[in-house]
């Protein structure tokens, strides 16, 4: 006899979004673990957002995932949050509550931190740290890189006060480990372990404007991806890098954080990644 079952909805919203991979990686995630969601993308018209939302959840819709523009939206409508989404200041996970209530999380940093310490072996502990931007992205991954234990994070950026600024409301989370901010030309000439491209350069074919001595040696990790290395991998390669990578496990790392949010399943990202990888 044929079962029948009901199935969840799930969904991203943004403006834009057709450029979304949120449902091919939950459909993944769903056929793998056998849970029956179905995850569709939804535009949202700017100032539209929580009315959207608010017709998700009449229409019985049990989570959310929030991208561009409106994650610092999410962050203030939700009634409550997890302590790393507070910390951010944004929200890209909501969970829909039988009793009508929004839980917001924030999952990007955690799948920055899961894409290098379990896909590329890669631990933070101790390591020295150099982040370039200061912006929304960097903001949601400072609290989880910080969980980790590293020996000192430099935050530089291309307008050096937002550093300074984001750097301040860190600095004292965690007193063995300094968190400092400044502009590119400031940054300390010394051997960073790992240097993290936060800013969005690579969207339009820019690199952050620092001196190439920085990432002699060092793993550069380029939290934007595409199908051919970005342009700040390519010149983090040609000036000794000892190792570089896209940022595309961080995007399917934090899409099975979500999912373990809503359905308390933790998703098997590896053959996942395989096959996004080779869709873009
Ligand atoms: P996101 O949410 O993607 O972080 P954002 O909040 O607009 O977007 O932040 C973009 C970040 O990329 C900022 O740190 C920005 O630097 P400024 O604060 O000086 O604007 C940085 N950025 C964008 N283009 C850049 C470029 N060509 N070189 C260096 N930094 C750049």
């Amino acid at each position: 006899m044929e079962t029948t079952h009901s199935f969840d909805h799930y969904a991203v919203m943004g403006y834009p979004i057709s450029h979304s991979r949120s449902p091919g990686i939950h459909h993944l995630f769903a056929e793998q673990s056998k849970q029956h969601i179905v995850y569709s993308a939804i535009l949202v018209e700017p100032g539209d957002f929580s009315n959207a939302v608010a017709a998700f959840q009449s229409q019985g819709g049990k989570g959310l995932n929030v991208t561009i523009p409106y994650k610092e939206e999410a962050w203030s409508l939700v009634n409550q949050r997890s302590a790393r989404a507070e910390k951010a200041g944004a929200v890209n996970t909501i969970m829909l509550r039988q009793d009508g209530s929004l839980y917001g999380d924030n999952t990007d940093g955690i799948g920055l931190v899961n894409d290098l310490t379990k896909n590329q072996s890669f631990s933070l502990k101790n390591k020295k740290i150099l982040i370039l931007g200061a912006g929304g992205a960097v903001k949601g991954i400072l609290q989880p890189i910080l969980i980790e234990n590293p020996a000192q994070i430099v935050i530089a950026n291309r307008t050096p006060d937002k550093a300074l600024t984001l750097a301040k409301q860190y600095a004292e989370i965690d007193d063995t480990c300094p968190v400092i901010g400044m502009g590119f030309d400031e940054i300390p000439k010394q051997l960073f372990d790992i240097v993290i491209n936060g800013t969005s350069s690579s969207l339009t074919g820019h690199i952050p404007d620092i001196k190439a001595e920085l990432v002699n040696n060092a793993f550069c990790y380029d939290m934007m991806y595409g199908k051919e290395a970005t342009t700040f991998m390519q010149w983090c390669m040609k000036h000794n890098a000892s190792n570089v990578s896209d940022g595309l496990g961080m995007l399917i790392e934090q899409a099975a954080a979500a999912f373990y949010v809503w359905r308390n399943v933790q998703p098997d990202t590896r053959p996942v990644i395989t096959r996004i990888r080779s869709t873009i």
